[in-house]
């Protein structure tokens, strides 16, 4: 009979980027439950052109304590994934601290939003989100890569993209073109780093959530960005089972999937965890 494959995690080495709160933190919970050590990584400071607050220190130390509470190891590190030398640099010291890395979760972006004044440029706006969301994920993948692959074990790398990521979802406001864009590049570099890794046995997939009850949602810039365009994008915001928003565990329970031996044939795929939104 054929070995039954692993959903648990007991010796491995998860790196999640805006782990501080939100998806990364319920996927750095969940996988630690698994048996992984985690190492979270997140900004921990605003950014201008975001119109909403992102992650504090006192986040990600509350993420350390719930990966720990739940019996995981936890290292935590303040990194701009906009900065390539801040994410090696915590490669560096998750190595020294747990000796590998199997399993990546690129995770940290930011969305839409109205802000109540804009004072930054179009252009401004667009570098930003595109270094964020799309250079900031590449950059996860070159820091961590090298480490994943001299593990001789194989490895997982989920990026997390959206349903933005496999439908047009935006009418022309800066921060939506580029939030669509961005989660749309994402699963180009998905299939290169798949083809890439996959003779070292190293996966790589993306996960396409659709709306998450998280800060990104529950702020007042992304409430009248959703006033303001929920008759404009395509489709409307309905989905098949008429959820509206699924919880951050809903996509925590795909990553944990795809970080185990449970899914050790599956690369290369858009996994839409989303309620049937994108044939809605
Ligand atoms: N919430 C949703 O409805 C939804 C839907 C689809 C996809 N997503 C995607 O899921 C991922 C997680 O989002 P979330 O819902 O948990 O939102 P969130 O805003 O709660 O969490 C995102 C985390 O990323 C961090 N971050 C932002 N910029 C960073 C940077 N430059 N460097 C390092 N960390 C940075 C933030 O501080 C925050 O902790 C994002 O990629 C997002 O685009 C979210």
């Amino acid at each position: 009979m054929a070995e039954v494959a692993r959903l648990d995690l007991q010796d491995r080495v998860a790196f999640i980027t805006g782990a501080g709160r939100g998806q990364g933190r319920s996927h750095a919970v969940t996988l630690a439950e698994a048996g992984a050590a985690i190492v979270a990584v997140d900004v921990c400071a605003p950014i201008p052109t975001v119109p909403y607050a992102l992650a504090t220190e006192e986040d990600l130390a509350e993420t350390a304590r719930l990966v720990e509470k739940a019996g995981g190891r936890c290292l935590t590190r303040v990194a701009d994934v906009r900065h390539r030398h801040e994410l090696v640099a915590a490669v560096d010291e998750a190595m020294a601290t747990f000796g590998r890395l199997d399993v990546v979760v690129a995770n940290a972006g930011v969305a839409q939003g109205l802000p109540e004044s804009e004072t930054a440029t179009i252009d401004e706006i667009w570098a930003d989100y595109v270094a964020i969301n799309l250079t900031g994920t590449w950059n996860t993948l070159q820091a961590t890569r090298s480490a994943v692959v001299d593990g001789g074990r194989g490895g997982s790398i989920i990026i997390i993209s959206s349903t933005s990521g496999l439908k047009g979802m935006s009418r022309g406001d800066v921060r939506s073109d580029a939030y669509t864009t961005t989660k749309h590049g994402l699963v180009g570099l998905m299939r290169a780093y798949a083809n890439d890794l996959g003779p070292a046995g190293v996966r790589v997939n993306t996960i396409h959530p659709t709306a998450v009850a998280t800060p990104m949602v529950d702020n007042p810039a992304m409430r009248a960005w959703v006033e303001v365009n929920v008759k404009r994008v395509a489709g409307g915001f309905s989905d098949a089972m008429h959820r509206g928003r699924v919880d951050a565990q809903d996509i925590s329970d795909a990553v944990l999937w795809l970080a185990s031996d449970r899914s050790r044939s599956v690369t290369g795929v858009t996994l839409p965890v989303d309620a049937g939104f994108v044939i809605a």
